[in-house]
């Protein structure tokens, strides 16, 4: 952790949740109680079929939510796209972009990863842009380069210290593997060094690092402690409330 930056978890459903799992929403609200809110911010990504109706159920609640993806355009002609706009006006606070799986299936290339980021910081949303090396690339000792890299192309221009970047490297993500402690703390060492370089030492101190990639309650307490880890982001255990609150507590 980051002893002067406030964590923030965030669940990313994937596309995952009907109306039905407005409940998980519910529970993990009854949960986020005032020690927690105090201690920690959370925020959920739902499918963006559920964003608003999920947004209002978790009124009053400090319970942020957030799109998966958002176009690089205000409105027109992009048939399937949401927009930022968008996200926002159904109550959204974060936009995830550049997540791997948008990466690899849908070959987002870091230029569109920036211009998704400078969408969602125009509309007024806080960007969680995703970076992270494949198992090929870790093993070939390229990952700190891979995801300096992807940095460099895809952190947007005007980022505040609101930024929150994710750590998450592709061959942990739904896998059940997650990196050595030290490990992470040597890559979110360097992305500390590098958004230095890319924004300033001063608007990089105050940038959220998230870890994302197999994070559960039996793993949470270890990689939250994690120098320079300012929270996670969660798909596969977001999805139960117990589970998700209990990576929130690991936080506080
Ligand atoms: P996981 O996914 O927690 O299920 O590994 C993380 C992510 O893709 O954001």
């Amino acid at each position: 952790m980051t002893r002067t930056i406030k964590p923030l978890v965030a669940g990313n459903w994937k596309m995952n949740g009907v109306k039905a799992d407005l409940a998980i929403a519910a529970e993990v609200a009854k949960g986020h109680d005032a020690a927690l809110r105090r201690a920690v911010d959370l925020a959920i990504c739902p499918p963006a079929t559920l964003l608003f109706t999920l947004t209002a159920s978790l009124i009053g609640s400090r319970i942020a939510t957030g799109g998966q993806d958002c176009s690089a355009h205000d409105s027109g002609a992009y048939t399937g796209e949401v927009s930022a706009p968008m996200l926002v006006d159904a109550g959204a606070s974060y936009a995830i972009v550049g997540h791997s799986e948008r990466r690899t299936l849908h070959g987002e290339s870091n230029a569109q990863v920036k211009a998704k980021a400078e969408a969602a910081l125009a509309a007024g949303l806080t960007p969680i842009v995703c970076v992270g090396e494949t198992k090929d690339e870790r093993e070939a000792g390229k990952a700190l380069a891979i995801v300096r890299k992807q940095l460099r192309g895809s952190v947007p221009d005007g980022a505040t210290a609101s930024l929150v970047i994710a750590y998450e490297p592709v061959w942990a993500i739904g896998t059940g593997l997650t990196p050595t402690a030290a490990d992470v703390a040597e890559m979110h060492e360097a992305i500390r060094a590098e958004l230095g370089r890319i924004l300033g030492k001063a608007t990089a101190a105050s940038v959220r690092l998230l870890y994302g990639g197999s994070v559960k309650p039996s793993n949470a307490v270890e990689l939250m402690n994690v120098a320079n880890v300012d929270g996670a982001l969660v798909g596969g255990a977001s999805l139960k409330a117990e589970d998700f609150l209990s990576i929130a507590r690991a936080c506080a």
